[in-house]
C-alpha cells in the first residue's frame, strides 16, 4: 500500500498542528515571532490560516492585504511546515453585511438576520457568491504555489439554513427539477392527507412540518444547497490550484446534513471533534465507543485516502459545561484513537488563545500566560514527539470485514415520524449498541450507507434501517444469497424513500422474504419496562441460554420461513419471536424483533464473529473501558489502545513479538495499560 496517497502529496509526516490565527495578532510581532518558536518546540507541522480572517484580507470592499499572510506563509515555508490555507466564507465582513443585506440569512419566521456571529450567510445569494469568489480567485493566485500550500480548508463547518425568497425558490426549483410535476410531487408526499395538494410547486412551502416527505425533502435540498456552495467555493480555487488537495471540515455525526453526498467535492475527510471525557462520568467509555463509531464512519467516507482531525481541544472548551480539565493520558488517548481509526493527522482549536471575544477561555496549546511551561502545551509536546516515532503507520489501513449501516436520509425519515422511538438521537444510540458489542470482540467495523457495495463484507449489521431507498433491498438480499450473514431488527423496511409506508408487510421490498419473518406491530415500551424473553436450545450456537430481556422496543413478528431462537416469555407478546434466523440462498438473515441488551449483543455478535472467523486484534474480548483498533501495513499489524478507565489494565497480545511505538520497547505475552493510558504497538 506504498502508493496510498498522503494527506498533503509528498508530505511524509503525521499532521500535528491546529487553527493558527495571527490575523489576530497583527499589532503584536513579537507573538508571531514566539508563536513559531514554540511550534517548533510542540513538535507540530501543519496549521490552518485564515479561517475567520476575511476582515484581514479584505479591510474594505476591493483593498486586499496580503502581506501578513505573505510573511507567514514564507516563514512556514522556512520552518518546513505545512498551512492548510482557508477560505474566509464562514464569517463575511460587518461592511459587507450593511452594504448588502442580501447575503444575510431570514429565519424561519421569515426575518432577516442582524450581522453577527458567524456561519450564517445565505446559500443563494449571487453577490455573497460573487465576493466568496473573488477572495478565493486572490487566495488561489497567490499562493497556488506556495511552498508552504499543502491543503485547502474551504469555510468552516458548513451549517444552517435560510429562507429568503432565493433560497425558497431554489427549494421550488429543486422540487421540480426532482419531480417533473406537481402531481408527481403530490403522489410521493400522499398530499391529499390535510388537503395539502399543491397546484404548483410555488405553493410549497419548506417550513410545514406536518408533511413527512416534505421534511425529508428539505433536508436533501438543504444538503444539495450546502454542495452546491462548497463546489463553488472550490471551482474557484481550481481555477489557479488545480492539485492542492481541498477539504471541508466536519462536524462528526452532525445530523443536517448528509455528509456522503457533501464529501463528494472534497479530496479529504476532516473531523472537528469535542468529545469531553470526564473522568467521573459513568459513561465516559460510551463516549469512546461513540468517538469510535464516528470516526469509523468518516474513515469510510474516503476509504483511499487517510482522514484527519482537523480540530479538537488540548484541554477543556469553554462551552460545554461544567468545564472540566482534560485529566492526564486523556488527550494522548483520544488522538491515538483517531490515528487507529485511520486518521494520518490532529490538530487544534486552537494554537493560541485569543485575549477577547466569546471563545477566550477555549482550551489552547498555548495560553494566555504565553509561555510553554504549562500542563497542556507540555503534553501537546510530548505528543509531537511520540508522533515522530508513530511514521511507520503513514500508509497502513484498516481492514474490515464487518459493516455497520448508517445513513442520514434514514435517519431524517426515521426522526421525521411520529410515534417511534426515534428521540433523542435513538438512530445513532442503537447503532452504536451494537457496534460497542463488535469492538469488544476487537473486530474492525465499516460504518457506511446502505449504498454502498457490500459485496467486500461477511457480516453486514443494519440496526433499524427504517428507510429503504431504491435499490437498498435488493442489495441486501443479493448480499445474503451470495452467502451474507445480514443481521436486521425492529423498524426495518418501514418506509420507501418518500418516507411512505410499505403496504402488503414490513420488513417491505422484500425484505420479509429475506428474513423470513413478517413483523405485525410494534411497540415503544417507558424506559423502565422490561420484557422476559426465553431462547431456545438452538440458540447456544449463539452463546445464547436461559432468559434474555426485551427492553426499548418490542416487534410481534410471525414466522414466514425463519426459525425462533428466542421467544417472548410474558404478556400477549408471550410465544412470539424476538430473535430469528433464516438461512435465505447461501447465507443467513438474523432478526432482532426487540432491543435485547448489551450482554445479549456481546454474546450475539462474539459467537458470529468466532463462527465466521472474522479476524480479531486480540484473541479474547477487551476489559470495559479499553479500545483497540488494528492497522495494518503489508505483514505488519499496528495495535492502538487507548484505556479510558480508572483502572489498570492487564491485556494478553496475540502471539508473536511487538514493539512499543512509544516506550520504544518490546512487549511479548501481555501489555500493561494504566488507567487513561494509550499506546501503539507494532509486530516485529
Ligand atoms: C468549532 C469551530 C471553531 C471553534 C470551536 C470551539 O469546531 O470550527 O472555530 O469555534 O468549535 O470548540
Ligand atoms: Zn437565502
Amino acid at each position: 500500500m506504498a502508493d496510498r496517497k498522503r494527506l498533503i502529496p509528498g508530505f511524509s509526516r503525521i499532521l500535528h498542528g491546529g487553527d493558527y490565527n495571527p490575523d489576530q495578532w497583527l499589532a503584536h510581532p513579537e507573538v508571531i515571532d514566539e508563536d513559531f518558536r514554540l511550534m517548533h518546540l510542540a513538535g507540530c507541522n501543519a496549521f490552518s490560516v485564515g479561517i475567520f480572517a476575511w476582515t484581514s484580507y479584505e479591510p474594505e470592499e476591493g483593498r486586499y492585504e496580503f502581506g501578513w499572510l505573505d510573511r507567514i506563509m514564507d516563514r512556514m515555508a522556512e520552518e518546513g511546515q505545512k498551512v492548510i490555507l482557508a477560505t474566509p466564507s464562514g464569517a463575511k465582513p460587518a461592511w459587507m453585511s450593511l452594504r448588502y443585506p442580501q447575503i444575510r440569512r431570514v429565519d424561519r419566521r421569515g426575518l432577516r438576520e442582524p450581522h453577527t456571529g458567524r456561519h450564517n450567510h445565505c446559500w443563494s445569494s449571487p453577490t455573497y457568491r460573487q465576493k466568496v469568489r473573488a477572495i478565493n480567485l486572490q487566495l488561489a493566485a497567490r499562493y497556488h504555489a506556495h511552498p508552504a500550500l499543502g491543503m485547502w480548508h474551504i469555510s468552516n463547518e458548513y451549517s444552517g439554513e435560510c429562507f429568503c425568497d432565493l433560497c425558497l425558490h431554489a427549494w421550488q426549483r429543486w422540487l421540480e427539477q426532482k419531480y417533473g410535476t406537481v402531481d408527481a410531487l403530490n403522489a410521493a408526499w400522499w398530499s391529499a392527507f390535510w388537503s395539502h395538494t399543491f397546484t404548483s410547486f410555488e405553493e410549497v412551502d419548506p417550513r410545514d412540518g406536518s408533511i413527512d416527505a416534505l421534511k425529508v425533502d428539505y433536508l436533501r435540498f438543504n444538503t444539495s444547497q450546502v454542495l452546491d456552495f462548497l463546489r463553488w467555493e472550490i471551482a474557484a480555487l481550481r481555477e489557479h490550484s488545480p492539485d492542492t488537495p481541498c477539504t471541508t471540515n466536519l462536524m462528526g455525526l452532525f445530523p443536517w446534513l448528509d455528509y456522503s453526498k457533501l464529501v463528494e467535492a472534497v479530496d479529504v475527510i476532516a473531523d472537528d471533534q469535542y468529545p469531553g471525557f470526564v473522568p467521573d462520568d459513568p459513561d465516559v467509555f460510551r463516549t469512546a465507543i461513540r468517538v469510535s463509531f464516528k470516526d469509523d464512519l468518516h474513515r469510510c467516507l474516503k476509504p483511499d485516502r487517510p482522514w484527519m482531525l482537523m480540530e479538537s481541544c488540548p484541554d477543556a472548551p469553554q462551552w460545554k459545561h461544567p468545564v472540566r480539565l482534560k485529566r492526564p493520558g486523556v488527550h494522548q488517548a483520544e488522538m491515538l484513537q483517531a490515528l487507529g481509526h485511520g486518521a494520518e493527522g490532529t490538530g487544534y482549536f486552537q494554537w493560541r488563545k485569543g485575549r477577547g471575544g466569546c471563545e477566550k477561555l477555549h482550551g489552547a496549546v498555548v495560553d494566555h500566560v504565553g509561555h510553554e511551561h504549562t500542563r497542556v502545551f507540555q503534553t501537546v509536546a510530548k505528543l509531537g514527539a511520540h508522533y515522530q516515532r508513530l511514521t511507520p503507520i503513514l500508509g497502513s489501513v484498516v481492514e474490515s470485514q464487518v459493516a455497520i449501516l448508517y445513513d442520514w436520509e434514514v435517519r431524517w425519515a426515521f426522526e421525521a415520524t411520529d410515534g417511534v422511538r426515534a428521540h433523542p438521537d435513538t438512530y445513532e444510540s442503537v447503532a452504536f449498541d451494537h457496534y460497542q458489542a463488535l469492538v469488544h470482540h476487537g473486530v474492525s467495523v465499516d460504518v457506511l450507507s446502505p449504498e454502498r457495495d457490500l459485496s467486500p463484507y461477511r457480516l453486514v449489521v443494519a440496526p433499524q434501517l427504517w428507510m429503504l431507498k431504491p435499490g437498498v433491498a435488493a442489495r441486501l438480499r443479493k448480499f445474503v444469497e451470495a452467502g451474507g450473514i445480514l443481521v436486521g431488527t425492529y423498524y426495518t423496511g418501514i418506509v420507501d424513500e418518500s418516507n411512505r409506508c410499505f403496504t402488503g408487510g414490513w420488513p417491505g421490498e422484500g425484505l420479509m422474504e429475506v428474513f423470513g419473518i413478517w413483523n405485525e406491530e410494534t411497540e415503544w415500551l417507558p424506559d423502565e419496562t422490561t420484557r422476559r424473553v426465553v431462547t431456545e436450545p438452538t440458540a447456544k450456537r449463539l452463546a445464547l441460554e436461559g432468559e434474555l430481556v426485551a427492553a426499548q422496543v418490542c416487534a410481534i413478528a410471525h414466522l414466514r420461513g425463519a426459525q425462533a431462537l428466542a421467544t417472548y416469555g410474558e404478556d400477549f407478546f408471550a410465544g412470539s419471536p424476538a430473535l430469528t434466523e433464516h438461512r435465505w440462498g447461501s447465507g443467513t438473515a438474523y432478526y432482532q424483533a426487540a432491543w435485547l441488551g448489551a450482554d445479549f449483543f456481546q454474546r450475539f455478535y462474539g459467537a458470529l464473529v468466532r463462527q465466521l472467523g472474522i479476524p480479531t486484534a486480540l484473541s479474547a474480548p477487551l476489559p470495559a473501558g479499553v479500545l483497540v483498533q488494528r492497522r495494518t501495513k503489508g505483514e505488519r499489524q499496528l495495535l492502538f489502545f487507548q484505556n479510558y478507565s480508572p483502572s489498570d489494565h492487564e491485556i494478553t497480545l496475540p502471539a508473536g513479538k511487538y514493539q512499543d511505538l512509544l516506550g520504544q520497547v518490546p512487549v511479548n505475552g501481555t501489555l500493561r495499560l494504566p488507567a487513561w493510558a494509550s499506546t501503539v504497538l507494532s509486530s516485529a
